[in-house]
């Protein structure tokens, strides 16, 4: 089996690393254009001239929609893929260890950011050959389980899982599909600050801690890893992802089972 992409335009936003860079890196070995709007450049420069007839990158801020308006104007998008999300770096358990203040930039870039973009894209998304058109957005097991480490992270998680069904519903005349991607635990700075901001003992490393967590909550007891990702929404766009829409993936070790 081959996902051939080949000729397809793809935006990902949040794609400079992570998760979002494994996506963007997906896509381009499958022969895709790939425009990476992000608030910084893919660190490795080899990585960006290695790619640069297919690569693109603009920093780009997803809270800004003008500025997302600007940039979407005459391009040609057959997939969008939104990775940027934040979290509110603050121990979220009880939850009135956050002021409500704290949730609005959580709001902001990890829901609000997500509608900008689908808003900004849909002229350049509803145009031309609709039927093998994509979007893919990453929520998180916490949006669907009441995770405690981040409320308002949890809460724009599960929100954007609602958003893409509305969203795939509204497509699915035009043929364009909609998903998202559910990680448990992945090694990247977003997970990282999770303990940074949950650390309660101050003797234990990020390793030991994130070990012991996964071993507790994830049956299959390891850490994913971003080119998993990558497979799944390069698979999602491809076409044998065509009956696929309004669906959340768990790739998450198990985490979340549903029937
Ligand atoms: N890492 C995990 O364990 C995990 C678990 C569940 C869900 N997720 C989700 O996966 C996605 C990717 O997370 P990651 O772990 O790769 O995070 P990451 O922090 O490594 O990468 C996030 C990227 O988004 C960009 N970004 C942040 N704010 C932005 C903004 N306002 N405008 C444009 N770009 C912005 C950052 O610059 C960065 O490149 C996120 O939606 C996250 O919620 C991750």
């Amino acid at each position: 089996m081959k996902i051939d992409l080949t000729g397809h335009h793809a935006v990902v936003a949040g794609g400079a690393q992570g998760i979002g860079l494994a996506i963007t890196k997906a896509f381009l070995e499958a022969g895709a254009h790939v425009l990476i709007l992000d608030l910084n450049k893919p660190e490795s420069t080899t990585f960006s001239e290695q790619w640069s007839n297919t690569l693109t990158t603009k920093e780009a801020d997803i809270t800004d929609y003008d500025q997302l308006q600007q940039i979407a104007k005459d391009q040609t998008v057959d997939h969008i893929i939104c990775a940027a999300a934040i979290g509110s770096g603050i121990g979220g358990f009880p939850f009135w260890n956050l002021d409500p203040s704290d949730w609005n930039r959580v709001i902001e870039v990890s829901l609000m950011g997500t509608v900008n973009l689908l808003h900004a894209f849909v002229p350049a998304l509803r145009t031309g050959d609709t039927q093998r058109k994509s979007i893919t957005l990453l929520s998180s097991v916490a949006g669907q389980i009441g995770s405690q480490t981040d409320p308002p992270y949890s809460a724009c998680k599960a929100a954007i899982i609602n958003f893409a069904q509305c969203a795939a519903k509204d497509f699915a005349p035009d043929g364009i599909r909609v998903n998202c991607l559910s990680p448990g635990m992945v090694k990247t700075d977003l997970n990282r600050s999770v303990f940074e901001a949950n650390r309660e003992n101050t003797e234990q490393t990020y390793e030991d801690w994130a070990k012991a967590k996964i071993e507790k909550i994830a049956p299959l007891g390891r850490w994913q890893e971003p080119e998993e990702f990558g497979a799944m929404a390069a698979y999602l766009a491809s076409e044998y992802g065509k009956n696929m829409t309004g669906q959340t993936i768990n790739i998450d070790g198990g985490q979340v089972m549903h029937s």
